[in-house]
């Protein structure tokens, strides 16, 4: 085996996967000089901001980690030739959303990013590159990458320059508002291909830090599938509590109850049964419907429906709760005051992919609502992009609190849609005192304790909570 030596290692993508996944390679690898690259300049200007609380996405520790190793082996810059032409390994983590047009448009994958990076990586690379997926991708998406890069190499091999490229899968099991500590502490790493000197160089790399038990090396096409399949296993625990969650509304079981009975079982364990307004997020939601694309394509329509369904019932459970809202509001929410507490897809992201918030916001100012929404990190900016980017005939009016106290004054109903930490053990005496009669809290996230309201006059709604 040829053991092959990484200086210097270039990201593609500097976004919620690849800036704090560099952070904390840069952080464990002093002796790596790691590079991340990105077109779009006003992010690296963000990223290089001396501020860190202007750093574009909020994910704690983050900042510490950019503080110590930022300008030390960690660098941001638009400088993808240069960065490419020096780099013995090179990650790409652009964003690959869901077809908006044309073959497999509302379930495939677009690929034009990834596309176009590894041409670039092919035109600018020198000597031997290893190329590492770590983008979520259909399975055998490698081999495109392959393709496009032997292509080019047998064009430079005309102008006789020698390039070799080793083509790796190693997804990223991440999640956001816990991404340092995924990172640093991970369950497994995977690792795809059959280059095993390349293989070998990665598997380095996150020695520094991961033990060596908890590296998973496979082929190429299983680690590609397995970061799907997790992330539709995930979702799937998910739509099956969020059912289970109307069926306990409807019969006067309590979801939490049932949670917390069946996940002692040890087979099926406590993590990701908590019933909610639906899974949000860049990952699950794209991953599930490439699955599906992916299924039918493979001549498999049964796997295909079935995992269908997984989104299907995300999307009920949606509307589900902005029509419990109107429902409880005497049918009518046009003119009402509500306040949203929460815009993000979960607590301690800034991000709003997906989020469950923007379907049901949207779907109460087309009712004529005026919203107030508070979040603690989500921008103006952020959720004006967000209700632009979907088209509903908007009948109502919304505006940003900057405060838990200004979002509710003189709201008919309070609609609580992520679990961020300051809303847990709420001052609901004094809350009841801003708000208009009769008041209604419809808790999705289970933040609220109905003991912390017995003395007031609200009307509490918790999901999954039968009466
Ligand atoms: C993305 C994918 O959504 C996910 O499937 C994958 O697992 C990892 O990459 P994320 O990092 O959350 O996740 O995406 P995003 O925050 O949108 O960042 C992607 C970045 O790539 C953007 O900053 C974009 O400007 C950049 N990009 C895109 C390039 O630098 N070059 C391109 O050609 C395209
Ligand atoms: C997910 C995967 O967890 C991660 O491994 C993968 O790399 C990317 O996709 P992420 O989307 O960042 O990560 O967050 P996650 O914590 O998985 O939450 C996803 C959504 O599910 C959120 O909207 C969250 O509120 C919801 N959720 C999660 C529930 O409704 N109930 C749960 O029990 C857990």
């Amino acid at each position: 085996m040829r053991s092959i030596k990484i200086q210097k290692i270039c990201c593609i993508g500097a976004g919620y996967v690849g800036g704090p996944t560099m952070s904390v390679i840069a952080d464990k690898c002093p002796d790596l000089e790691v590079r991340v690259v990105d077109i779009n300049k006003e992010r690296i200007d963000a990223w290089n901001d001396s501020d860190l609380n202007n750093l574009p996405i909020f994910e704690p520790g983050l900042d510490r980690i950019i503080s110590r190793t930022r300008g030390r082996n960690l660098f941001f810059s638009t400088e993808m030739e240069k960065s490419i032409s020096d780099a013995d390994m090179i990650f790409i983590s652009v964003n690959t959303p869901t077809k908006t047009k044309g073959l497999g448009a509302g379930q495939a994958s677009d690929l034009s990013w990834v596309e176009a990076s590894a041409r670039q990586v092919a035109k600018y690379a020198k000597g031997h590159t290893i190329v590492i997926e770590k983008s979520t991708l259909p399975v055998r998406t490698a081999q495109a990458i392959k393709e496009i890069l032997k292509t080019t190499n047998r064009e430079n091999q005309k102008n006789e320059i020698a390039k070799t490229f080793s083509v790796l899968s190693n997804p990223e099991f991440l999640a956001e508002g816990t991404a340092i500590n995924d990172l640093e502490k991970p369950d497994r790493v995977l690792i795809g291909g059959e280059d095993s000197d390349a293989v070998d160089a990665l598997v380095k790399i996150y020695l520094n830090w991961v033990p060596g038990e908890q590296i998973i090396c496979t082929n190429l096409w299983s680690s590609e599938l397995s970061k799907l399949a997790a992330n539709a296993f995930l979702a799937q625990r998910i739509s099956s509590i969020n059912s289970i969650s109307a069926f306990c509304e409807a019969t006067g079981a309590d979801v939490q109850e049932v949670a917390k009975a069946i996940g002692t079982d040890k087979r099926i364990g406590n993590q990701f049964l908590s019933a909610g307004p639906g899974f949000g997020g860049s990952c699950f939601k794209k991953d599930i419907l490439n699955l599906v694309y992916l299924s039918g394509y493979f001549g498999l329509p049964e796997v295909a429906d079935y995992w269908n369904q997984v989104v299907v019932l995300n999307t009920w459970q949606q509307d589900r709760i902005y029509k419990i809202v109107l429902e409880k509001l005497f049918g009518t929410v046009n003119g009402k005051n509500i306040a949203i507490l929460g815009f993000s897809f979960k607590a301690n992201t800034n991000d709003t992919r997906e989020s469950p918030a923007i379907r049901i916001s949207s779907d109460l100012l087309e009712e004529g609502a005026i919203l107030s929404i508070y979040d603690p990190k989500v921008s103006f900016k952020r959720i004006e992009e967000d209700f632009e980017k979907i088209s509903f005939n908007n009948q109502g009016i919304w505006k940003m609190a900057n405060s838990i106290p200004e979002a509710l004054k003189n709201v008919d109903a309070v609609l609580i849609l992520t679990a961020w930490d300051e809303f847990f053990g709420l001052d609901w005496n004094y809350l009841a005192s801003l708000m208009r009669s009769p008041a209604w809290v419809f808790d999705t996230r289970s933040v609220v304790d109905r003991k912390e309201i017995e003395n007031t006059c609200i009307n509490l709604w918790k999901l999954g909570e039968g009466n």
